[in-house]
């Protein structure tokens, strides 16, 4: 998930901030201005006391070369008071023109952050694509439509990171309005993982899987795997789901490896506690009153399996997924459960204080900069009722980590600790000081 944002102009951060600095030079020359007439009036001052005080001299009348001279002498003084004043005013002049100037230009930039939004979409359109403005840019609400927001425009939401990233957006927007879009899920995903998220709308319709057939009738879909002709295969490496099932055996990373053999280990997943890093969901489930909880999240939750079981159990899970290699979204689906293709960058889309349970395994982690998993972890407490349940599942990180910087985490944030483990991780039996812990932690009543 390499951010490309850096060969990205910041055209409007530049002809903002030139603005900024013409502003600048206009206060400072009236600054200089300013201080000059200050400094002239006080020489002033000093001339008018200076001829007040020659005047009230007693005038030697009777000695004309004197009188001339001090004449000529107040002549000159005269002249000098004069040419000051013209200076002065010189002065002014020009300082008043300059305040009209910075007037002038306040004015214009006040009209301007009127249309920021807009000013910065067409700024950073530089390729011309009218299907994007109208996707992302404002629109205005029939009139008498505005009670609620105090505007009579609306802004559809897309991800902040979208503006970072035109071409490719404006690649996305390309298609036939009311036609086929293009089948490029995995561009269109790799943007959202790049802060392009939520992604805006478009107009066209997803080419459908061709053959699709009805779902498997519930509950038996919850262990089935659909067939082959459910979904479309272009943009995955594998064109079948056998494919996906047996790449458990191919060396190589892939992520949630094993996750599509309902067969294989996800049939044992959660069903055991093992007193240590592995709970069981039943056990976690004891911990508070039967039939409390019955609504939750799973945060990157694979193929759905957690979803699975706690559906045996009547609770109602929502799976957070990518589909990283593999459909992981359509696979849930197709089990009867409710995917939501939502990273962890992005704020929960719950309302706060309404969910039993949060559960999350392997995908909250040390790969997550700190600052960030900590607003993470912050929604993941606003979204819970009180009393709800964190269950952090196997969170990985370095021994150092775990006392440095995790466990403090998670105390300030205010969570209370049902259950806590922690353990190495043996890797070929060479100690890494690689630590993974789990967590049973609860939102306080209060
Ligand atoms: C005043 O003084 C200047 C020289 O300082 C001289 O040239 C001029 O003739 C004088 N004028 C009178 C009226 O004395
Ligand atoms: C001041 O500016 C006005 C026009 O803006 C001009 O008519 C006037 O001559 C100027 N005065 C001086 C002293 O420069
Ligand atoms: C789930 O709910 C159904 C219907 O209310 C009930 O018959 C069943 O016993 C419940 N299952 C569990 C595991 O609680
Ligand atoms: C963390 O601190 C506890 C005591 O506070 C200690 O027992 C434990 O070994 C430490 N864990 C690590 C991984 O350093």
């Amino acid at each position: 998930m390499g951010s490309a944002a850096e060969d990205h102009p910041k055209n409007q951060r530049q002809g903002s901030s030139s603005r900024k600095c013409q502003l600048k030079m206009i206060l400072l020359v009236i600054l200089t201005n300013l201080l000059t007439i200050y400094i002239f009036s006080g020489a002033s001052f000093n001339l008018k006391y200076l001829s007040a005080y020659t005047h009230h001299l007693p005038l030697p009348l009777w000695d004309s070369t004197s009188l001339s001279d001090q004449l000529n002498s107040t002549v000159t003084q005269l002249a000098a008071s004069h040419s000051l004043i013209a200076e002065l005013h010189a002065r002014l002049n020009s300082t008043n023109l300059l305040v009209q100037a910075l007037l002038i230009e306040l004015a214009r930039q006040q009209e301007q952050k009127d249309d920021t939004h807009d000013q910065l979409l067409s700024d950073f359109m530089k390729i011309d694509n009218d299907e994007l403005i109208q996707a992302i840019g404002s629109h205005k609400l029939p009139l008498g439509h505005s009670p609620r927001t105090g505007s009579d425009e609306i802004y559809p939401s897309v991800g902040a990171g979208c503006l970072r990233f035109q071409e490719e957006l404006t690649q996305y927007m390309k298609y036939d309005i009311g036609g086929e879009c293009p089948v490029d899920d995995v561009f269109a995903q790799r943007l959202m993982l790049k802060g392009c998220e939520p992604l805006p709308r478009r107009r066209c319709h997803p080419k459908s899987p061709v053959g699709y057939k009805e779902p498997t009738p519930f509950p038996e879909s919850l262990w089935t795997v659909p067939p082959d002709s459910s979904i479309i295969w272009d943009p995955y490496p594998c064109k079948s789901y056998k494919c996906l099932i047996d790449r458990k055996k191919v060396p190589g990373f892939y992520d949630c490896k094993d996750c599509f053999d309902l067969k294989g280990r996800e049939k044992s997943r959660w069903l055991v506690d093992n007193g240590g890093l592995d709970y069981s969901i039943d056990q976690v489930l004891e911990t508070k009153p039967r039939g409390t909880i019955r609504i939750g999240l799973d945060i990157g939750g694979g193929s759905g399996t957690f979803a699975a079981r706690m559906r045996e159990r009547n609770v109602t899970i929502i799976t957070s997924t990518m589909n990283l290699d593999g459909p992981f979204n359509s696979f849930i689906a197709s089990r009867g459960l409710i995917p939501i293709h939502v990273s962890v960058s992005q704020r929960l889309p719950f309302f706060q204080n309404t969910l039993d349970i949060v559960h999350s395994m392997h995908v909250l982690s040390n790969w997550i900069p700190d600052t960030m998993l900590e607003f993470t972890l912050y929604d993941v407490y606003r979204v819970l009722r009180p009393g709800g349940l964190f269950w952090l599942d196997h969170f990985f990180c370095m021994g150092s980590q775990l006392n440095g910087t995790y466990i403090p985490m998670l105390d300030r944030i205010g969570f209370k600790k049902l259950r806590w483990n922690a353990g190495m991780k043996l890797d070929r039996g060479v100690d890494k000081n690689e630590w993974y812990f789990s967590a049973l932690l609860e939102k306080p009543m209060t």
